[in-house]
Order: structure tokens, then sequence, then C-alpha cells
């Protein structure tokens, strides 16, 4: 593996060795880069668990940070992204991680660039290590993918962690239903309504909506949207006994999920930040190593 750029180009043996790694991590193994890699963070949109889950990692792995402000980049000076890459190539770079508006904003890095690009979002399209540690959040939880029935929730057509995880989770046996407000199904098939799915639902993975990404909104309502998709403790209380919540964060609370129910028993939301960590520090020694 070179860059992390998408789930569409893991194979399901590169998911499983990543979230093996990432178990060692977590059970105090060390990482066997042999020197400090050095990595900047360019998060051209807002950050707050990618950009420190992923600070943290490169700390972790022996990586030196280069800091990176996008607000006072010269990329506001219309500084294209290949050019900026290719800039902190030339400084001394190793690896950069890149979260940007445009959808496969990384298409222009694939010639030319010889650091390492791990992609940390592209506008609705992917973001692969939320993918990553949402797997190895549910390998933690059930121990293997196949015959297992989650339930993806909310602003599908927006959402790149849905894009994500379809994509990985069909391929590893896991059957996937969308419930979503028809005008956000974009090309998934979809449910809209919860009639059926929440009591055999292993996972249920709520999305935050992304107004950002919303171009006509006005008639959207946050009480009627809660209504008729949030997770409820009436839904809750029809969920299996070992059935988890999931939700990439950050929360809209009262509108995908009632506020209580965030770090219920059965919620994993605060662990899936946790878990972020040891996953990113095996991304990067994946990408890093032998470098
Ligand atoms: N889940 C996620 O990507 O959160 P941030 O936008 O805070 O990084």
């Amino acid at each position: 593996m070179k860059n992390l750029l998408s789930m569409e180009h893991l194979s399901n043996e590169d998911i499983m060795r990543i979230i093996e790694r990432a178990e060692q991590f977590e059970d105090g193994e060390l990482s066997r880069l042999t020197k400090s890699y050095h990595v900047s963070n360019l998060f051209f949109e807002p950050s707050t668990r990618t950009k420190t889950s992923f600070e943290m990692a490169e700390r972790k792995v022996g990586c030196t940070v280069i800091p990176f402000d996008a607000d006072f980049s010269s990329a506001l000076k219309g500084e294209t992204m290949y050019d900026t890459v290719k800039t902190l190539e030339m400084i001394g770079m190793d690896a950069v991680v890149i979260r940007a508006k445009e959808d496969e904003y990384y298409n222009e890095l694939l010639e030319g660039i010889n650091v390492a690009v791990i992609n940390a979002g592209d506008g609705a399209g992917q973001h692969p290590s939320q993918s990553l540690l949402d797997l190895y959040t549910i390998h933690k939880e059930f121990g293997s993918f196949e015959g297992l029935n989650i339930t993806i929730v909310g602003d599908i057509s927006h959402s790149r962690v849905a894009k994500s995880n379809a994509t990985a989770l069909k391929r590893l046996g896991v059957n996937v239903r969308f419930l979503c407000p028809p005008e956000w199904a974009g090309d998934f098939e979809s449910y809209h309504s919860w009639d059926g799915l929440i009591e055999d639902s292993d996972v249920v993975m709520l999305l935050r909506i992304q107004h950002e990404r919303h171009v006509v909104n006005k008639s959207f309502s946050k009480e009627s949207y809660h209504e008729q998709y949030g997770l409820t403790f009436e839904l809750e209380a029809k969920m299996k006994k070992n059935a988890i919540i999931m939700h990439p964060a950050p929360v809209n609370r009262d509108v995908e999920i009632v506020s209580e129910l965030v770090e219920c028993e059965r919620s994993r939301i605060f662990d899936q930040v946790r878990n972020g960590v040891f996953v990113r520090m095996a991304i990067l020694e994946t990408l890093l190593e032998g470098r």
C-alpha cells in the first residue's frame, strides 16, 4: 500500500491486516518503524476527531508532526493541491493526511507525488480511516463480519462514512440496509421506515446530518427527522440483547439519537474514537514501513 485513498482500493486481506495490527497496538505493542518519519496534517475542512487522532497516532508510532495550518496556507492564494503537496514533499515530508471539500481531490496527486497520501475525507466521497476504525469496532465486538445485519441510518447520499462502509461491509459478508428519507438515498436502495429493521440489527450505525452539504434544506425540520428516523428510547428497547449503536460523530444530539442514549450501555460512540488511534497507528505503520 502506497496511499490510503478509498476503501474501494483495499482488499479484505488488507482490511484484516490493519485490524490485526490495530489490535496489537491496543494490546501495547510498539511500532516497527525504525526512524522518525515526517508527517503533516492538511485539514481544509473542520475536524476534531480525525485530525487529533491522526496526530496522536503519528506521535505514538514515532513520527515527527510538522504543523500545517490550512487557514494560513498558500492554498488561500490559489495554490493547487498538487503544488501544496509537492512543496511539502520537497521540504522533507514522508506522508500527508488530507481532508478537503472536493470529491476525489486526490486524483491530482496520483502522478508525480512521492509522499504517502492518506485521505481523511474528500467531500461526499470517502473517509477510509473512519471506515477502518468502524470495522475494527465491529470486529472487536462480534469477532467476525459474516452474516451480521447492519442498518445505516441518515444522510446517506452526503455521507462519505456510509459510502466507505457500504463498500467494505458488503464485501466482508455483512447484510447492509440503508434507512433514510427518500431524497437522501442517492444511488442506494433504501428503507424509509424502521419497521422490521430494529429487531434484527446487530449494529445500528447512525450518520450525522450534514447541513453544510445540503444545497436546499429549507424544508428540513430536526423534530420531524428525529420523530421518523432518530434513535429513540422506544427503538433502543427493541434492539437485540448484544446489538450496538455506532455513530462517527460529531453527533447532533436529539436529532440522530436521543441525547441520553449517546453513552448508554450499548453505545460504542466514544469507543469508536478511542479505537481510531490504534487503527490510525496501523495505517501509518503500513504506509511508512520500508519507505
Ligand atoms: N468522524 C469524523 O470524521 O469526525 P471529525 O469531523 O471531527 O474529524
